[in-house]
């Protein structure tokens, strides 16, 4: 790893670069699924970014902004070995002087599910994502499938605002015992995670019933998490079957790529999860 910096470090550092750059935006507490990003970019440019910023704008009241774990050392420590060129990691007061007067909206797709769940969440995603890639000026970016929505509504943007970015996708990346890798995991106590995995559980078991039609897929997911329910310590707050292009919920005869969509709180942690279901 060259340089890691605010914005006056970034931009001196990209006006050197004559090849193509990528870049990864991530809130730190950097794990395996953040490190997968950082090798999809290296294969995809000449030079790659990462940025480490706790973006305050899509914390609301009462989320976790305060909390969010932020080891700064250790995640440098990831960028370094991941062979990153720059770390971006600029102070708050340098992204936002002022609260910004003028954001990113997301649209009808950014208030249903993880919208609707979290209020501004995703305006506050789209704004610093484009601030991002204004100040980066990346060719590609590669974010992960894991934050579906969130993917979904950076391919909006990059189309509806003509951004020329290619965007690329990475599959979501499980732990040895099926559980997506996300930064929060590590708010989970040991019998939280063994909860959580109902998440996995449900959605391959939804999965699997692809053949019989989008009924059949939510309910066999259904089932799964209903069992789990009872036992107190995990809460559903969705579960649904979408076309992949809008979100909308998928119709009974429906053909064409779908996502199967789960958040559930546990111990106290929201988490999310997804899978992808072609009928
Ligand atoms: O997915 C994340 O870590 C964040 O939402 C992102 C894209 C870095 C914007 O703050």
């Amino acid at each position: 790893m060259r340089r890691t910096g605010g914005i006056e470090a970034l931009r001196e550092w990209r006006a050197a670069q004559t090849g193509a750059v990528a870049l990864v935006p991530t809130m730190g507490a950097l794990h395996s699924g953040h490190r997968a990003l950082m090798d999809r970019a290296r294969e995809s440019a000449d030079a790659v970014v990462t940025s480490i910023f706790v973006n305050p704008l899509q914390f609301g009241p009462g989320e976790d902004f305060d909390r969010y774990p932020r080891p700064f050392e250790d995640d440098l420590r990831l960028c370094e070995s991941a062979g990153v060129d720059f770390v971006f990691a600029p102070a708050q007061e340098e992204m936002y002087p002022s609260a910004p007067q003028v954001t990113v909206s997301s649209g009808r797709m950014g208030q249903v599910f993880e919208g609707a769940a979290r209020p501004g969440h995703f305006d506050g995603v789209l704004t610093v994502v484009a601030k991002l890639f204004h100040l980066v000026r990346p060719d590609s970016a590669v974010f992960g499938l894991k934050d579906i929505q969130q993917f979904s509504l950076v391919k909006r943007m990059i189309a509806d605002l003509d951004m020329g970015i290619e965007l690329i996708g990475l599959p979501v990346v499980r732990d040895a015992d099926g559980l997506a890798m996300s930064s929060r995991n590590q708010y989970l106590s040991a019998a939280d995670r063994t909860a959580a995995l109902v998440i996995p559980r449900a959605l391959a078991a939804g999965a699997a019933r692809a053949e019989a039609g989008p009924a059949a897929v939510e309910a066999a997911a259904r089932e799964v998490v209903a069992a789990a329910a009872e036992t107190g310590s995990f809460e559903l707050d969705y579960l649904s079957l979408v076309e992949a292009a809008t979100f909308r919920p998928c119709p009974a005869d429906f053909r064409g790529p779908a996502l199967l969509l789960l958040s559930a709180t546990v111990g106290g942690t929201r988490l999310i999860d997804n899978r992808p279901v072609e009928f």
